[in-house]
């Protein structure tokens, strides 16, 4: 039997920069294939539909009153920094040292791992999230971990073991050709299997010897879809510190691009002190930048200049948690506003919210599977409840445009209004009822 689900009310799918909005729509999803069938209007849709199927069994939600959205998409996030998010005082270097490694060190158990990554996948659902990049340890059993969790629940997700090989404690660190062997398992057992895909991922250019960021680059060579994610540019000691260890090279991003690092499966998370021939690079090479602004703002990083690097390359929007304050897209998304209004900028609704939808998808050459609601793309989407809380309904109650009430969303909204979230058209997270 045919089991379809219809969805009844307003939709956006995030097509370029202006979203389409349906007021009174209708998706149309194949709950067993788990791809969109159609959208549209609802009156419209669900008649062709039934016209085209033979009155078709279908299934009928009906959201009313809710807004439709393409599940977000988080393009840099550390998983087990879930545990010591929001650790006080210190910039990016201490902040490494003194909490991260320390939190990182207790992925060797395999138990923790999963448990964690369990945890951190559920809070991403409840957070409107269905697909990211993601940063694991350098252990190896903490991306088997992912990977297992991820399976089970069938989100779309990126990650890899941690490379690091010097400045880091000694038993974070795995030597050059035994972290690549590492990678190259995992790439073994996970790289395209169900929704699952790996990233090489040399965590920075300080914690890596020039060895070990070479075999990643002729391991990223060697492949034509494997992902490689890695820090750039984040803070002003961390500049000092690369310039010190690689004395001959034009700077930071040089360091990357002559390890064979850079391309268009490469993520740079920050990005935020480059110089304009750098930018030129990152055009060259189809280098996308992430941009990170609650954590940019917690260690005190810098400002990213947004209208710059998109005027060289591609640029998503990123969570960084640990380092950054919040997993919801939502908020990143007004402190991304809040870090352009200190430089004189602007980041619109339709511009932010079709960054961490389709905007975010093509950043990570993953638009032809998600990022809106195109027929044959994977149904993951969340179901918005614009009026969430008193605060919420009466600011909206008061807005005359659908840019102004979007607006409100992105700067008011969090978790709390994620009513459900939906992963290749399986419900996976509803919102416990309140009241
Ligand atoms: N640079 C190297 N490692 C990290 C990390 O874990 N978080 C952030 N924000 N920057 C980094
Ligand atoms: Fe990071």
């Amino acid at each position: 039997t045919i089991d379809k689900n219809i969805t009844l009310l307003p939709v956006i799918a995030g097509v370029n920069v202006y979203p389409e909005y349906i007021a009174d729509g209708a998706l149309i999803v194949d709950d067993v294939a788990g791809c969109i069938i159609d959208y549209g209007s609802s009156e419209t849709i669900l008649a062709n539909y039934a016209e085209a199927n033979n009155q078709a069994p279908v299934k009928i939600h009906d959201y009313r009153n809710k807004l439709i959205m393409p599940g977000f998409i988080d393009t840099h996030v550390h998983y087990p920094q879930i545990d010591m998010i929001a650790a006080y005082g210190e910039q990016l270097l201490d902040w490494l040292n003194n909490y991260t490694f320390v939190t990182e060190a207790n992925f060797a158990d395999p138990k923790i791992a999963h448990d964690t990554a369990q945890f951190f996948l559920n809070q991403l659902m409840a957070n409107g999230t269905t697909s990211a990049m993601v940063f694991c340890t350098s252990h190896p059993q903490s991306a088997e971990a992912f990977f297992t969790e991820s399976h089970r629940l069938n989100t779309r997700m990126i990650t890899g073991n941690v490379l690091m090989d010097k400045n880091a404690p000694e038993h974070l660190c795995v030597p050059a050709e035994q972290s690549i062997q590492d990678t190259q398992n995992i790439i073994n057992n996970w790289h395209g299997r169900g929704r699952q895909h790996v990233a090489i991922t040399p965590r920075f250019a300080i914690t890596s010897t020039p060895k070990q960021l070479q075999l990643a680059g002729e391991l990223y060579a060697s492949y034509d879809n494997v992902y490689l994610q890695t820090h750039l540019a984040e803070n002003r000691d961390e500049m000092a510190f690369v310039r010190k260890l690689y004395p001959k090279h034009k700077g930071y991003l040089d360091v990357y691009e002559d390890m064979g690092l850079l391309g268009r499966y490469t993520t740079l998370a920050h990005g935020i002190y480059l110089e304009t021939a750098e930018y030129e690079r990152l055009r060259a090479t189809g280098t996308q930048i992430a941009h990170c602004p609650t954590s940019n703002l917690f260690l005190g990083s810098g400002l990213f200049d947004l209208p710059k690097t998109l005027s060289y390359t591609s640029v998503s929007i990123a969570t960084d948690v640990g380092a950054g304050t919040s997993l919801s897209m939502l908020v990143t998304l007004s402190e991304a506003y809040k870090v352009q209004q200190l430089q004189n900028n602007q980041l619109s609704a339709h511009q932010g919210l079709y960054q961490i939808t389709l905007g975010n998808a093509q950043s990570l050459m993953l638009d032809d599977k998600i990022g809106n609601f195109m027929p044959n793309k994977e149904a993951d989407f969340v179901v918005i409840d614009m009026a969430a809380t008193p605060l919420l309904e009466r600011r909206i109650a008061q807005t005359k445009t659908l840019e102004e009430r979007l607006f409100v969303l992105m700067m008011l909204g969090d978790d709390r209004v994620i009513d459900e979230t939906v992963i290749a058209g399986v419900s996976r997270y509803k919102k416990v009822a309140t009241a």
